[in-house]
């Protein structure tokens, strides 16, 4: 089964109130599906990874938390083929997504791989309305993380584990635009450490963390346009408006494997421990 490859992070703060922040969240995800028909944009690329594959190391951490009669619930879904494919290692499985165009693309491919204990539903991560000490293990993968909602629908021991964007997730591409998500934040507190305060704050205890870096390339600058149009990196981006800073990236990041872009990324894994 394909899986999807397209980043964002949707707990990056900005000076939004939450409803206004889901909004959009809803609006943009709702038009990449209508335009792609899910979440993948079909982008060709190529990609290496020095440090590991961030998005395998996510998979055999579910896989390992699996059980025939375990618990799983997914927020920012999508269009549900990451979820799908752990999905064999629970006995029922959940997917929650704000937009119900990604969830009808969900909905055709859990239709297509016959696994009838995976349900999908439209619904806000912050709150799930599942009643609490319903799952063993929530996941996040580039979606939302609310600890406190986690929290209250894991049952005790149960976990979490996310998938996060980190601080120098394509910079020289958001440098040469002057814009994007966590634009600037690279001086900052590193991404992960703060996603692992919050889940402490919580009341989780942190039991994995590990930083990816690794490469991306391109193989025209039509492929990274595609990218583009469907990741959040810029929420705004539009081909012909963005065409000077796209074209200045282009040349200044072409090598002979194609149009590199620096990724960096992260996973945590975090457990509710006894006596929660
Ligand atoms: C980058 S996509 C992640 C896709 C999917 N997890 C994957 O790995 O392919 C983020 C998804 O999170 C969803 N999302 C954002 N905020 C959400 C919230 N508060 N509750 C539920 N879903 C949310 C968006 O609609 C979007 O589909």
């Amino acid at each position: 089964m394909e899986r999807a490859l397209e980043s964002m992070d949707c707990s990056t703060p900005r000076r939004l109130s939450e409803g206004q922040i889901m909004t959009e969240q809803q609006g943009f995800y709702s038009k990449v599906a209508e335009k792609f028909g899910g979440y993948s944009s079909g982008a060709r690329r190529t990609t290496s990874y020095p440090q590991g594959d961030p998005e395998e190391e996510f998979d055999a951490l579910v896989h390992e938390l699996g059980s025939a009669t375990g618990t799983l619930l997914d927020v920012g879904c999508a269009d549900g083929l990451n979820l799908l494919g752990v999905a064999p290692s629970f006995g029922r499985v959940d997917g929650l997504d704000l937009s119900p165009e990604m969830l009808a693309s969900a909905e055709r491919h859990r239709a297509a791989s016959g696994l009838d204990h995976v349900r999908f539903a439209v619904g806000d991560a912050s709150a799930t309305g599942f009643p609490a000490g319903t799952f063993d293990v929530v996941t996040s993968r580039r979606g939302p993380l609310f600890p406190e909602e986690f929290r209250r629908v894991l049952r005790r021991g149960g976990s979490v584990v996310y998938l996060g964007i980190g601080e120098r997730d394509v910079r020289t591409l958001k440098e040469t635009f002057g814009r994007g998500q966590l634009y600037g934040r690279w001086a900052g507190t590193p991404v992960a450490l703060e996603e692992r305060r919050r889940l402490e704050d919580a009341g989780f205890t942190v039991d994995y963390e590990r930083e990816f870096s690794y490469d991306e390339f391109f193989h025209t600058p039509e492929d990274l346009d595609r990218f583009l149009q469907m990741v959040p990196i810029f929420e705004d981006y539009d081909t012909a408006s963005d065409r000077e800073a796209f074209d200045r990236y282009v040349t200044r990041a072409t090598a002979q494997e194609g149009i590199h872009l620096a990724r960096h990324w992260f996973v945590l894994r975090a457990q509710l421990t006894a006596g929660d």
